[in-house]
């Protein structure tokens, strides 16, 4: 069976004021009745092709992740637990090592973000299964969407030589360029979107970090080695955590490596990092608004209003966000909604 390794201990900055850090998206019921951290259990919820997930998170975040995953109903084989917030080539590593360490038969990793909201379908099933046959092959493998706009959220795939396994060697790989690179980029029709989802032999992502990124596999290996378990939680000791660079997979490894693959997957797939993609993917009117709980809106297009608390009231404005939450408010542009994670990083701490 293929393990399932969900990263869910980012802080989702730019959906401030909703997602706090003491409460952030993936805990959060954005899109549906659940969470996208419940959504992200549910999407590898067939125990014949998944094992029992691993959960990689923040220490502040082991009490949601156990209470959310029972509510769902589903048994998680292990929750690790980071001290300290070392991005995702530090978070993937770990699980790997622990893996390693249980010398379990299972050897497929598949890591999800839990940031996603994903239409589970046919297409989504016949990419994972393409990756789990480029994985095997020796691959690190990516998915890859097709861009819809210039976005410099995202990291930026192009597509080499087809593969026997169904897959293409990745040619390059550019996370978050500027502007103008992604425009350029987009227009070329070459590239496609890294989903943030990967599947890989658990000893080939070591052996690569290990080559790629030695700091962190250095620190990563003591952590798991000195980890204490309790009966719920891994925690991986601290001082050794600490020591590891703060860098995400998609710069430590993928813009790296020559292991790369990318499976194309024509799902529909939409990463809610800000507030104009929860715009996107919400019931819009015909004005074009999105309105969250109690709201009440006049001659305003193209909006999302979004109340946690009381009754909101917005006349004659377009694009704009207006986001109010128990103890703050955002209002802002809606289309420069990517600013938001750069703002509150000035708010006093415990914004
Ligand atoms: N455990 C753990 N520890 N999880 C983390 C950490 C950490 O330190 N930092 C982030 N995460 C989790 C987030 O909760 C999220 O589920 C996932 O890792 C990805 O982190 P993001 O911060 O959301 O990354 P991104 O969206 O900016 O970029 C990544 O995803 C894009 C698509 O959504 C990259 O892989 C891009 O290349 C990709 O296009
Ligand atoms: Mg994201």
């Amino acid at each position: 069976r293929i393990v399932p390794v969900i990263l869910a201990g980012g802080k989702g900055t730019r959906l401030w004021p909703i997602s706090r850090s003491a409460r952030p998206k993936q805990f959060l019921n954005l899109a549906g009745d659940n969470s996208l951290f419940q959504q992200t259990l549910e999407r590898v919820s067939d125990r014949e092709k998944f094992a029992e997930p691993i959960v990689i998170t923040n220490n502040e975040y082991r009490f949601l992740v156990a209470e959310q995953a029972l509510e769902a109903g589903v048994e998680l084989s292990a929750v690790l637990l980071e001290p300290v917030a070392r991005n995702t080539t530090a978070a993937v590593l770990a699980a790997a090592k622990y893996l390693a360490g249980q010398q379990s038969e299972d050897t497929l990793i598949f890591v999800l973000a839990s940031d996603h909201r994903i239409v589970e379908d046919a297409d989504y099933a016949a990419a994972v299964d393409a990756a789990a046959l480029c994985a095997a092959a020796g691959n690190l493998v990516t998915f890859g969407i097709k861009p819809t706009e210039p976005a410099t959220g995202y990291g930026y795939i192009e597509q080499g030589e087809a593969i026997e396994c169904g897959g293409f060697k990745v040619a390059k790989f550019v996370e978050k360029p500027n502007q103008d690179v992604a425009e350029q980029l987009v227009a070329g029709g070459q590239h496609l979107w890294n989903s943030g989802m990967f599947l890989f032999e658990r000893d080939v992502i070591i052996a690569e970090c290990e080559a790629l990124a030695p700091d962190v596999a250095r620190a990563v290996a003591a952590a798991v080695e000195k980890a204490d378990k309790d009966l719920d939680f891994v925690r991986l000791d601290e001082a050794s955590f600490a020591q590891s660079p703060d860098i995400s997979i998609d710069y430590a490894i993928f813009e790296k490596t020559k292991k790369a693959a990318v499976v194309p997957a024509p799902i529909e797939w939409s990463d809610l990092g800000s507030w104009d993609a929860v715009w996107k993917v919400g019931a819009q009117d015909q004005l074009g608004n999105v309105a969250v709980g109690d709201v009440m809106l006049s001659e305003t297009k193209n909006s999302l209003v979004y109340s946690e608390t009381g009754q909101v009231t917005v006349n004659g404005l377009d694009d704009v966000a207006v986001i109010v939450s128990e103890d703050a408010i955002f209002v802002g542009a809606l289309s420069d909604a990517q600013k938001v994670g750069a703002l509150v990083k000035t708010l006093r701490s415990d914004a």
